[in-house]
């Protein structure tokens, strides 16, 4: 087991001990889905306030639940439903304060308030995305949205 233990003074020095402990963590490492969840696991141990870190894979361009920590979530979600459908349709980062406010959210979970959905694109493919929930309001920022998109960019690699 390893042990990674980041308590960061402040969010960018956190997310910069993330990425280089995930980088560590999937180096060498060509299974994508050992990656995927030692991935979520290091996220869900390392950030706080989460309720769902994990991800959805493209699938025969539709997306499937893949390894995550958290409650059980839907399995399949088509490209543009959902704030991670949309996320693959637009391959852009959905950072969403209130869920609630989204039209066409996919509530998983209830008690998620705020998500943030990175897509992870590899050679101009969609791979899938990360997905993070949070109990809490408006709980990513825009520092949040920088330190997950550098997330995103070591995971597309290594999946
Ligand atoms: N809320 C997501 C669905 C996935 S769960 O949060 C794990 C969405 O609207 O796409």
């Amino acid at each position: 087991m390893y042990d990674f233990k980041i308590t960061a003074a402040d969010t960018a020095t956190m997310y910069r001990d993330l990425a280089s402990a995930l980088e560590g963590l999937v180096a060498g490492e060509s299974d994508s889905v050992a990656n995927m969840a030692n991935a979520a696991a290091l996220i869900w141990e390392t950030l706080p306030d989460v309720n769902w870190v994990g991800f959805y894979r493209n699938v025969g361009g539709e997306l499937v639940v893949g390894p995550f920590q958290g409650r059980p979530a839907c399995v399949r979600i088509a490209f543009g439903s959902g704030v991670c459908g949309v996320a693959a349709a637009t391959r852009k980062v959905q950072r969403v304060d209130d869920v609630n406010a989204f039209d066409g959210h996919i509530a998983c979970d209830s008690a998620s308030a705020s998500e943030i959905v990175v897509p992870l694109i590899r050679d101009g493919e969609l791979i899938g995305v990360l997905d993070i929930d949070s109990p809490n309001n408006g709980r990513f920022s825009e520092e949040d949205e920088v330190g997950c998109v550098r997330l995103g960019e070591i995971l597309a690699r290594v999946l």
